[in-house]
């Protein structure tokens, strides 16, 4: 089997996720990373070597990466503040490439990418996971089935323990910045393209709420948001979204599709779906026996990347302006906390 050789562009949390999932995926072999820090280097080929699998070639030079004739492919696991830079090397070199989301902290930085891409005739798929989450994929095809008829009303609610965002990024982190929305963006982002997606139908507004909290116990910031968005098909959308409580209250995702005909898709974690239908008591449920890099769509998404920008056998199904929109509606909700205003979408 030919196998498409990857280079991984950062080597931080995100690196590590797509390692878990592209080791299992027959198509794919990770051949080369680059992170300009060298301790990096030594970390990461640490956790490779547990996970089974030994990086050839570690650069702290992207360029000489991408003149690696092994890489076929990169996944960019970057902040995105930081990523444009990179992703126009990767461009330049005319590798296909994973970008990691949001692609940019700005949407005009996620304009310039997608332009820069086009003229180079190289193809780019951001890294919207949750579209490939079976939890949240069964829901869309119970949604599309008419199951629920028209969904009217949508809560998600996505809770993380404070300790365990700590573990994942340590004090003094890129993404501890409050004055650059802290962990919002990269925190909500997916569930906001997830409900386009889902619902097929694009944001008209949006209002929110946003608590912060010092932890200085953790030396991180915790956050609470609430926001309610309205959709043009008229679906109301409420998220919770948080990280500010103890970790005996564990982690909790929950989404609730209700919908015209009195029926209701629920989602109880990822790996349990339930439709209640209108009869009294009636309800069937879907389990998902699910391991870490499938459960939150990882592995799926990354076979599709393969599939479809490396080996080019189909139309990747998210695309750079998803992305733009699904970070608009991240930044509204940090506008809408500050202005106390409803942000309205063009
Ligand atoms: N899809 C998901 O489930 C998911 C989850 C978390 C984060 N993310 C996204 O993944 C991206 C990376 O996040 P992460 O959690 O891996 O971050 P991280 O801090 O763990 O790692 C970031 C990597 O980028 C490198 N880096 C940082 N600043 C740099 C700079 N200025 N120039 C060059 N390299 C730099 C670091 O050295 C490190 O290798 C972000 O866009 C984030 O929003 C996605």
């Amino acid at each position: 089997m030919v196998k498409a050789g990857i280079g991984l562009a950062g080597l931080g949390f995100m690196a590590r996720v797509h390692s878990r999932a592209l080791n299992g995926i027959p198509e794919a072999k990770i051949v080369a990373a680059w992170s300009k820090f060298p301790e990096e280097h030594v970390k990461f080929d640490e956790f490779s070597k547990k996970l089974g699998f030994e990086i050839e070639t570690y650069y702290t030079n992207i360029e000489k990466m991408l003149e690696d004739p092994g890489v076929d492919a990169v996944i960019c696991a970057i902040p995105s503040r930081f990523a444009e830079p990179i992703a126009n090397e990767i461009i330049r070199a005319g590798k296909p490439a994973l970008i990691e989301c949001p692609p940019s902290d700005t949407p005009e930085g996620i304009d310039r990418m997608e332009k820069f891409a086009k003229e180079r005739g190289v193809k780019l798929m951001p890294g919207h996971c949750y579209r490939f989450a079976p939890c949240f994929k069964k829901s869309k095809e119970l949604v599309d089935k008419d199951e629920i008829g028209a969904p009217l009303f949508v809560h998600f609610r996505e809770f993380v323990p404070a300790d365990s965002l700590a573990r994942q990024w340590a004090p003094g982190s890129w993404i501890w910045d409050k004055d650059k929305g802290g962990p919002i963006p990269t925190m909500t982002v997916f569930c906001m393209d997830m409900a386009r997606w889902l619902l097929k139908s694009e944001p008209v507004s949006l209002y929110a709420t946003v608590k912060w909290q010092e932890l200085p116990q953790l030396g991180t910031l915790g956050y609470t948001v609430s926001n309610v968005i309205k959709f043009e098909n008229d679906v109301t959308w409420v998220n919770e979204f948080s990280s500010s409580f103890a970790p005996s209250v564990g982690s909790s995702m929950k989404m609730e599709i209700f919908g015209e005909n009195g029926n209701a898709v629920m989602v109880d974690g990822p790996e349990r779906v339930i439709l209640h239908t209108e009869k009294k008591g009636v309800k069937r449920e879907w389990y998902f026996d699910i391991t870490r890099p499938e459960r939150w769509g990882h592995k799926p998404q990354d076979e599709h990347f393969i599939r479809s920008v490396v080996l080019g056998h189909e139309e990747p199904i998210v695309k750079l302006q998803d992305a733009k929109k699904a970070l608009k509606m991240s930044l509204a909700i940090l506008e809408s906390s500050k202005t106390n205003r409803v942000i309205q979408f063009d």
